[in-house]
Order: C-alpha cells, then sequence, then structure tokens
C-alpha cells in the first residue's frame, strides 16, 4: 500500500554522467491494466524483456520502485515467491534471450501528497511521472533510454471518473459491471515512461480542430473543471497558433489523431509534455480577462507552446540520460521563445528573457549551485530542472543561432530531427548535428556545455591614430568543482555610433574566440560603443563608459535591446555608487526622454522605464547589503517620482483613456501601472487616491492588480478595504485567491512578516497545494526588504517552512532552498544567519533525497 514516501537516505549516492551504460535489455511493448480508484488503484504491467544487442549482456534485469511493493510477480507466468529487493529496486534474475515478466502493484492516490506518481487532485485522479515518477507506479526500468510502445486498458466508477483519458489513440471504450467502465488506449510511439500519463476525472473539455500540413485532421481538448470551461478559449487558440507555427518555422507536424490537455489544481511545475495528454497546472491554461493579467495570458501562450513543442524536440527525440536534460529543455525553451517573439514584439520578448536570466540564471551560475548546462553529477535530478538548464540552455542554442543565421540553423535542427527521430540522443548528437547542417566548427564552442559560471567581457575602445579600435577580453570564473577555464566562442553583435555626429554605425557580428582580440572600428569624432546587441550571448560584459555615452544610447540606439541595456548601466552605476557613474539628475533626464519619445510604442516604453530589481543589484556586487541596495532604489523612485511628476502623469492619463479590446491596449496598462508605482514613491498620498480610484474602476485584472499592489506599499484604509474587496470578489477563484496571498507577502511594509505568519494561519491557506504554498513564501522570498530583516527572521520563516513542506511535497521544498544558499554573497551578519538555518535544516531527521542535497551542496 505504501508507495508515498519520499524515502529519505542518509547519504544518496552520486550519479556520475560518465557511468552511463545502456540498459541491458529491450522492453518492445508495455502493456498497463488500471483498476482505478481514489483510495486503492491496482496496476497490472505486463512487457516482454528481450537482450539489447548494444548492452553488455546481463542476467540481471533491475526495475526501479519507489516506496512500492510488488504483490504478485511472474516470470514466463511463473510466480516468484519473495522476489528480490535491492533497496526499492526489484531484481530479478533472467538465464534466457527473452522473457515475458508480470507484476502487480497496488496503490493509494489520495495519501500521494509528493504529487509524483499517480495522486488525487479535487477527486481526479492524475499522475506526474518526468523525471522519475512512473517507478512511483510500478516496477520498471525508469530511465529515459528505454523506450517502448504503451496498451493500456483502464477502468473505474463511472460517476468519479466519467472520462478516462492516456497516451496516443483511443481504440475502445465501454460499459462494464457494478456501474464501471473502461477504456483502451494506444500510444503508437515509442516513448520512455516519463511521459506516460493518465487521468480519470470529471472534467468537461474546449473542443476544435486543427488540420496538419500533411491534412491530417487533429482532434483537440483542453479538459477542465466544469465551472472553468469559460476561461480556455485563450489556451486553445495558443494550441492552435503552436502548432502552425511549429509547422511554418521549424517543420514539425503533428503525429497523432488527438492532442488532449488537462488542467490540474495541484502540480509541482508549470506543466508536462506526456505524449498526446499535457498535464497543465491550472495556472498555465485558464484565464479571461477578470482573472488573468496580460503577464498571465503570455504565460499561458508560451506554456502550452512549449509543452507542444516537445511533441518534437524531447518526445519524437527524447534524452538518452538526465545529464542531457537541456536537450529537450534548453531547445525547446528557445523554441518557445521564439515562437512569442513572433506573436508579439520581438525586441519586448528579449528584454523579458534576458531580465529573466538575469534574476534567475546569474545568481545560480555564480552561486554554490552552479553547474553546466550540461552536469557532470547528480543525487536528485529533480534539483536541475534549473535556470541554468532552462534559460542558459535556450541561450547557448540561440548563439549557435545568431552564428549560423537562421536559414542554416532550421538546415541543422532539420538534420537533428531526421538523424535521431524515434531515438533518446546526447546534447552531443544536436551539437554534430547543427554542425553538419549549418556548416559551422562547433569543437571549441562545446564548453558551453562542459563549463559552469556567467563569462566576463571586458571591453575597451583605444583611440590609435585617428581610428578606434576594440580591445576585448574575456574570462570564465571558477565555480564549484572547475576552475581554470578554458576561454569560449563568444559571439557579439557590436556597432560604433558616433554621438558628435548623431550618427549610428552600422551592426556587425564578432565571434571573440581566445582570452584577448582586438577589433578595428573606423572613425568616429566621439565615438559610443554599442555592444552585445539584442543580447547576442549570455555575458556580462564590463566596461568603462561615460554617463552621457549611456544617456546618448539609452535615446537614440537603433538596437532595442541596446537601449535597454544603457538604461539599465546607467541606474545601476548610479545605485552602486559606482565611479562615473550619472547622477540622479541624468537619470530623471533619460527617463524623461523615454515617456516623451514619440517613436516608442508603450510596450517598449515600459521597458525601457524599468528599474533593475534588487536581486540583480545584488549580484553586481561582491557582498551585498540587500537593505541599502533596495533603499537606494526606492530613494531614486522618489527622486523620479517627484522630478517627472506631470510627465508622469500626463502618461497615466493618456494610457487610461485607451480601452480593453484596443490593440495598444496591453502597452498603455503596462505604463500605467508604471507611472503609478513612481508616482506613488514622489507623493503617496496621492497615489494612494489614484491608486485605489484604479482599482474601483478597473475592468480587466491587469490593471486591479497593477492598482491593489502600489495599495499594498500603503498603511492606508483604502488598503484594507480593497484588499478585503478582492478577497470577496474572487474568494472562489484559486489563482486570483493566490494573487491576494502574493500581494501581501510583497509588500515594503515594515510589518510584512508578522503579516505572512498570520496569512500563513488563514483558512485558504495550506501546504499542501503547490501554487498556494509559492504564492505566500515564494513572494516572501522574493521580498528584498523583509526577507533579508538584519534580524534574520526571514530566513527563520523561510527555513520553517522548507522543513514543515519537506515531508509532504519534497520537490517543492527543496526548491526553496537556493534562497538561503546565496550566504557568500551576504554581508558577513546576514551571512552567518542565513548559513546558521541551512545548517539547522541539515540537522533534520529524514530530510529528502531532494531537500538534503540542496542543503548540502548550498553548505559547500
Ligand atoms: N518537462 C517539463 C516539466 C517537468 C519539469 C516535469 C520537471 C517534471 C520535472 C516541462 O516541459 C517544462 O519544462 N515546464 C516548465 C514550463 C516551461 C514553459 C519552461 C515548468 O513546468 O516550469
Ligand atoms: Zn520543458
Amino acid at each position: 500500500m505504501e508507495n508515498l514516501s519520499n524515502t529519505p537516505t542518509a547519504q544518496p549516492p552520486v550519479i556520475y554522467r560518465k557511468d552511463y551504460q545502456p540498459f541491458p535489455w529491450l522492453l518492445p511493448e508495455t502493456e498497463l491494466v488500471f483498476n482505478l480508484g481514489l483510495e486503492t488503484t491496482l496496476v497490472l504491467a505486463t512487457f516482454t524483456v528481450t537482450r539489447n544487442p548494444d548492452a553488455e549482456a546481463s542476467q540481471q534485469l533491475r526495475l526501479n520502485g519507489d516506496g512500492l511493493t510488488p504483490a504478485r510477480v511472474t516470470v514466463d507466468d511463473v510466480t516468484i515467491e519473495n522476489p528480490e529487493m535491492d533497496g526499492d529496486d526489484l531484481v530479478l534474475t533472467l538465464s534466457g534471450d527473452s522473457h515475458k515478466i508480470m507484476i502487480e502493484t497496488e496503490l493509494d492516490p489520495s495519501s500521494n501528497t509528493q504529487l509524483m506518481g499517480l495522486y488525487a487532485s479535487n477527486g481526479m485522479l492524475c499522475t506526474q511521472c518526468e523525471a522519475e515518477g512512473f517507478r512511483r507506479i510500478t516496477f520498471f526500468p525508469d530511465r529515459p533510454d528505454v523506450l517502448s510502445t504503451y496498451w493500456v486498458h483502464m477502468s473505474g466508477p463511472k460517476d468519479l471518473f466519467p472520462v478516462l483519458l492516456c497516451n496516443g489513440n483511443k481504440v475502445k471504450e465501454g460499459d462494464s459491471v457494478g456501474g464501471h467502465h473502461f477504456a483502451e488506449w494506444h500510444d503508437p510511439w515509442p516513448k520512455p515512461s516519463y511521459l506516460f500519463a493518465l487521468v480519470a476525472g470529471d472534467l468537461v473539455a474546449r473542443e476544435d480542430t486543427f488540420t496538419t500540413m500533411g491534412g491530417r485532421e487533429v482532434d483537440l481538448a483542453v479538459w477542465v473543471r466544469a465551472e472553468d470551461l469559460d476561461r480556455t478559449e485563450h489556451a486553445m487558440a495558443s494550441l492552435i497558433r503552436s502548432m502552425k507555427w511549429d509547422e511554418e518555422t521549424f517543420g514539425r507536424e503533428y503525429d497523432l489523431d488527438v492532442y488532449n490537455i488537462v488542467a490540474v489544481s495541484d502540480f509541482n511545475m508549470g506543466a508536462m509534455e506526456n505524449k498526446g495528454l499535457n498535464v497543465f497546472n491550472t495556472k498555465y491554461v485558464l484565464a479571461d480577462s477578470d482573472t488573468a493579467t496580460d503577464a498571465d495570458f503570455d504565460a499561458v501562450e508560451g506554456v502550452i507552446a512549449h509543452e507542444y513543442f516537445h511533441n518534437w524536440s524531447g518526445n519524437r527525440v527524447t534524452c538518452r540520460d538526465w545529464f542531457q536534460l537541456s536537450l529537450k529543455e534548453g531547445f525547446t525553451v528557445l523554441r518557445d521563445q521564439l515562437f512569442s517573439q513572433d506573436m508579439h514584439s520581438e525586441s519586448v520578448k528579449r528584454i523579458e528573457d534576458v531580465r529573466i536570466l538575469r534574476s534567475a540564471q546569474f545568481p545560480e551560475d555564480s552561486g554554490p549551485l552552479a553547474h553546466p548546462i550540461r552536469p557532470d553529477s547528480f543525487r536528485e535530478i529533480s534539483n536541475f530542472y534549473t535556470a541554468t538548464v532552462y534559460n542558459k540552455g535556450a541561450e547557448v542554442i540561440r548563439m549557435m543561432r545568431s552564428m549560423a543565421g537562421p536559414e542554416k540553423f532550421r538546415k541543422g535542427t532539420d538534420l537533428y530531427f531526421d538523424r535521431h527521430d524515434g531515438e533518446a540522443a546526447t546534447c552531443e548528437d544536436f551539437i554534430s548535428a547543427i554542425e553538419d547542417g549549418a556548416e559551422l566548427d562547433l569543437t571549441q564552442f562545446r564548453g558551453w556545455y562542459r563549463q559552469a559560471g556567467t563569462p566576463r567581457v571586458a571591453a575597451e575602445l583605444v583611440q590609435t591614430g585617428g581610428t578606434t579600435e576594440l580591445r576585448l577580453t574575456q574570462s570564465v570564473p571558477d565555480t564549484p568543482g572547475q576552475s581554470d577555464k578554458a576561454p569560449m566562442p563568444i559571439p557579439l553583435k557590436i556597432a560604433l555610433h558616433d554621438r558628435a555626429a548623431g550618427k549610428l554605425g552600422e551592426e556587425q557580428l564578432i565571434v571573440l574566440s581566445e582570452a584577448e582580440m582586438r577589433v578595428p572600428l573606423g572613425e568616429a569624432a566621439e565615438p559610443v560603443l554599442s555592444i552585445n546587441r539584442g543580447f547576442t550571448a549570455p555575458v556580462v560584459i564590463e566596461r568603462d563608459i561615460a554617463s552621457a555615452d549611456l544617456a546618448f544610447l539609452a535615446a537614440h540606439d537603433d538596437d532595442p535591446f541596446a537601449r535597454y541595456e544603457a538604461m539599465q548601466e546607467l541606474v545601476v552605476g548610479h545605485l552602486l555608487g559606482a565611479e562615473n557613474a550619472g547622477s540622479a539628475q541624468d537619470i530623471t533626464e533619460a527617463m524623461g526622454a523615454i515617456i516623451a519619445d514619440g517613436s516608442l510604442d508603450d510596450s517598449m516604453r515600459g521597458e525601457l522605464m524599468a528599474l533593475p530589481g534588487v536581486t540583480y543589484l545584488m549580484e553586481q556586487v561582491e557582498k551585498a547589503d540587500p537593505t541599502a541596495l533596495h533603499e537606494a532604489r526606492e530613494g531614486l523612485k522618489k527622486t523620479l517620482g517627484v522630478g517627472l511628476r506631470s510627465e508622469l502623469a500626463q502618461l497615466y492619463d493618456r494610457a487610461a483613456a485607451i480601452g480593453l479590446d484596443d490593440p495598444q491596449g496591453r502597452g498603455a496598462r503596462k505604463v500605467k501601472t508604471m507611472a503609478l508605482g513612481l508616482l506613488a514613491a514622489g507623493d503617496p498620498g496621492a497615489a494612494n487616491l489614484l491608486a485605489a480610484h484604479q482599482y474601483d474602476h478597473a475592468d480587466n485584472m491587469t490593471d486591479r492588480q497593477g492598482a491593489l499592489m502600489t495599495l499594498c506599499g500603503f498603511d492606508t484604509p483604502e488598503r484594507v478595504d480593497r484588499l478585503a474587496d478582492f478577497y470577496e470578489r474572487y474568494r472562489a477563484n484559486d489563482l486570483v485567491i493566490d494573487k491576494w496571498f502574493t500581494l501581501q507577502a510583497l509588500s515594503t511594509l515594515p510589518g510584512v512578516l508578522d503579516h505572512v505568519r498570520e496569512l500563513a494561519k488563514h483558512a485558504d491557506f495550506t501546504l499542501s497545494n503547490p501554487n498556494r504554498a509559492r504564492s505566500l513564501y515564494m513572494a516572501l522570498a522574493s521580498n528584498p526588504a523583509a526577507f533579508h530583516t538584519p534580524s534574520g527572521e526571514g530566513y527563520r520563516m523561510i527555513a520553517d517552512l522548507i522543513l514543515a513542506l519537506d515531508p509532504i511535497n519534497a520537490q517543492t521544498a527543496a526548491r526553496f532552498v537556493p534562497a538561503l544558499g546565496r550566504w557568500r554573497r551576504m554581508e558577513e551578519g546576514r551571512a552567518a544567519l542565513m548559513r546558521a538555518e541551512l545548517e539547522r535544516i541539515a540537522k533534520a531527521e529524514g530530510l529528502s533525497r531532494d531537500t538534503s542535497e540542496q542543503v548540502t551542496r548550498s553548505l559547500g
């Protein structure tokens, strides 16, 4: 019965990439029979194993399990009494070349709080198998290089589970005795066990169809609870756009008769690409303008696209082992980013993606958890679904694309899909295919897969006899277990502008492959360097540049990213008190120019107006004092709010006049809330009333949430009233109540820690739902003033949370550890307090493998 424990191990073994061995057996077909019940589910697995000619022969068949006890095991129809177990695994000794194996297990989905394997959520049953959840359902070679064709028979009470879904195509269904019914599904595409999925529940669907470029008609369905059906339109439209785009841009066609998406409220991650049956966190399916912000709409579209794109980059071509995770995730993130760039503004999307990289991946790459995009070892694979594997992984492939150009890159990806269709491939296979198809030499480029750490590129302009020369130097910093790193090819788009002539230079792509490089750039009376345009490389550029030059770039560069970057550099320099940094007055003028620039659309204007976050600022200094950085940033906001009061008010009024469905509406809403935020810093009294007014008259969640966020910074009756109104208005909607928790935990008011403690006792708060747990505590961990309170109280609260959540949901608990892991980059006092909390967690008994690995690595 016990399939629920996330077995604690004192010293979980380290698994190394270099130790990879192919599995000695093949499993061409797998048959699964599920007798479904919320408290008791019986699983009968049947498969024939044959020897793998490409592996070293073995007498042993190791079948992974996690917390399972075999109810019955037969080999060639003979029952094995007391089958041999090795830890959680079942080990069978086989003498012949081919054997039929049958295994029965019994599960209790209702007590599965880890949300891995088969679990219950809101009365329905669903599964999550990536990375190693299938072994919580039955004993199996639960590794991505064992591909099998699945036949599934599922049955259960029709009243509880009117809808029965699985991978592939439905081949049969019908009623059976005692109010039960059944369905049979066949997935013709061989797949690894991590892509298996099953759903049984009382669901309704939004249905549509898509005709593929080859003329195949596909039935599409988005399955939700009845009360959520009217919020599925955007998800369906996003799916159809994704299918079309992948045909046009990557030549990829869908390959089954059905594509099902199911929304579940209890889910550890965002969504999962199971073959033909994606399972989604409701957060990335449900959206309408009353309950979802513009950003939520974009997130739904992006995640739907991401999981759809996995059908080729992940499912048709899968990973040989989990060290190759970036093969599917990095590539698929790049694909979803390119898709979103095409659907909306290319430059705005690029800026958003760089902001995510810098705030989530750069800190990882410079901290105790740094690892290459293709890691060399791990204890628990769930801990390696990181910003490095995902976002840096996407950047690395994007660099290949920049060097090859989009057409040649497409030749490379075509060759990759063609060569490895139906296989479990490696990152090396991908690189080779791009090399051959795109005609690039990537020998040295492979360093990006091996070496962790964000490269630093120092750039200097030197005048040599009338011409300007660019001198570049690169270095890759040491990271845990890695030092003395080799230079890597760094593609940089650059241009030399002439400030005196107001002239913009020609863009060129250079590749810095050595430690040093000199590039002659021609003549300019007042040369201004524009570098890493479009953010062609995930590196840090170090340069001495006059604030007047930054202001020039911010106002005039023809590369939108470079304008954004110049504005960020100007603000960062000022806030960190760098030498030659611009004054608050310089920033006020630059911001004023951006507000007044009639050539910008509001979406881009909003990006240019955004101030760098405290996390990014912390990353810029050796030892951070988060309170000081936060206060400096708030101080600048105030200066801007006062200095640009009338400009901001005008911008606000102009934006407020644009209606919900106007094509300019999204940009308008973005700058409106930004203007409100700056006005709030300059004149809190007036902004408090303006925000309350915006809240009361909002006809969409973007405006309502934006107003409430501003109000949450004020200790006023308006804040209290609107928070109460928000709760009453949306109390039936979990996703909106998550926002209610988050907004309060992000507040800059002094009493926020006590308030979070109160919220944790709220009737609607629970640790068993990951969205809800994160809504309160991830917000707290990302609230710099609160989390980094000098007393260490914020750290203690997150440590307490980790300890309380770990036995319930280890994966989700472990994701809070990195917040405490950055102690080395903190000033002494906080460093000691953070470390002490990590040590307290480390001492706890029965810690999961997930959390113990993260804590051990963080302590270093
Ligand atoms: N394959 C993952 C989902 C996953 C991750 C399952 C880790 C189990 C463990 C999926 O394709 C994915 O990457 N989802 C992301 C969202 C995506 C848009 C980056 C997620 O869930 O956060
Ligand atoms: Zn993915």
